[in-house]
């Protein structure tokens, strides 16, 4: 069996920037209720007009990883991309960043799993990796949220959270036994599907019933979450993946050199580190400048912590994400 290391990482944001006493000119909002609560100071949201979407944010993000990678697009041997934002209803976004990017006609495999998306993503990419299917596989993780938050005071409990980006790794087979991807596991909890969903456009609620109701009050297109109830789980299902990843390779809390938490909330990501007693050196957090970027978090938050120096090699990293679904997961990565 071959071993599965990131070879290449890269991360794509809009310009725009949108901070939080902008949004209180459109919202009933304020700069201390979001960071109090969030921790979020500002997002990136793209502008109308612009070209960028999931899938070509996400483009954008891969050209980065694959030259980093010392690769070209015709290198890839599989796209894996993960989105709950996707240009289309289907195809989903891989093939068209397959296009987009001149690649050979490899497969494109999509994944829904929202915030823990990029986590699936490459725990299933190492996978083929690690059979010896593929020797390089491009993951990519994007998100065009702005486009379907309720921007007005009936939203404002879902819509300053979010914001948009993309991030983009490249998995390649690897001889040495030592470093890269040791374990991934993930997690789901079906029965919590609608305490953080969007429930419409789908085919139960198809675009005939949109148009015949045309109802402007009518939330359902709008994500809704529960946002209490989805925060004591997630505090809950952060540690105990972390911990399962740990466990596996006979390793503890003490040895993380650096946990990539998806960046859905700061005091999630803080009560974890308290909980494992890490310091703020072993814990990368960067939502106060992006936000909530669902399925792009962990891997624009990796890519930031590795151009800023953070993570060296054979260090222990460990991502881990929570998020609709309910899914979680962690990966645990010798650098
Ligand atoms: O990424 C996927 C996983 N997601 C998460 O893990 C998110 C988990 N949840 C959370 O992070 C938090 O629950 C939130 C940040 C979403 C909300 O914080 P909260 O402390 O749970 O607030 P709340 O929803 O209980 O709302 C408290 C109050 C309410 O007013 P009343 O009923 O107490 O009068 C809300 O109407 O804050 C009000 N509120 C706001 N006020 C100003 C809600 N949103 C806003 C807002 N600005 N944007």
């Amino acid at each position: 069996m071959y071993n599965s290391r990131i070879t290449g990482l890269g991360y794509y944001v809009p310009d725009n920037i949108v901070t939080n006493d902008d949004l209180s000119k459109i919202i009933d909002t304020n700069d201390e209720w979001i960071q109090e609560r969030t921790g979020i100071q500002e997002r990136r949201w793209i502008t109308e007009g612009s070209e960028d979407t999931s899938a070509v944010m996400g483009a954008k993000a891969a050209k980065i990883a694959i030259e980093r990678a010392g690769l070209t697009p015709k290198d890839i041997d599989f796209i894996v991309f993960a989105t709950l934002s996707p240009d289309y209803y289907f195809p989903g976004c891989g093939v068209q960043i397959q296009e987009m990017l001149d690649m050979r006609t490899v497969g494109a495999l999509d994944v829904r799993n929202q915030c823990s998306g990029f986590v699936y993503a490459l725990s299933v990419a190492d996978q083929f990796i690690k059979t010896g299917m593929y020797k390089n596989i491009l993951v990519v993780g994007s998100e065009f949220h702005s486009g379907g938050l309720d921007k007005t005071t009936r939203g404002r409990g879902v819509s300053v959270i979010f914001g948009d980006g993309a991030g983009a790794a490249v998995l390649s087979r690897s001889e040495d036994s030592t470093r890269g991807i040791l374990s991934s596991h993930l997690h789901s909890e079906g029965k919590h599907a609608e305490e953080l969903t969007v429930l419409a456009p789908s085919i139960r609620h198809w675009v005939p019933a949109i148009l015949a109701a045309n109802d402007a009050s009518d939330e359902s297109y709008f994500p809704y979450m529960n946002g209490t109830f989805v925060f004591k789980h997630a505090v809950v299902r952060f540690s105990e993946v972390i911990m399962e990843g740990l466990k596996t390779n006979n390793l503890d809390v003490s040895d993380i050199d650096m946990l990539i938490p998806h960046q859905a909330n700061l005091r999630i990501s803080q009560f974890i580190q308290n909980k494992f007693k890490l310091t703020d050196d072993q814990v990368f957090n960067n939502i106060m400048k992006y936000g909530n970027t669902t399925a792009a978090s962990v891997i624009i938050a990796l890519t930031e912590a590795w151009e800023l120096g953070k993570i060296k090699d054979n260090d222990l990293v460990v991502l881990a994400a929570f998020g609709s679904g309910f899914t979680w997961g962690s990966v645990v990565i010798r650098w």
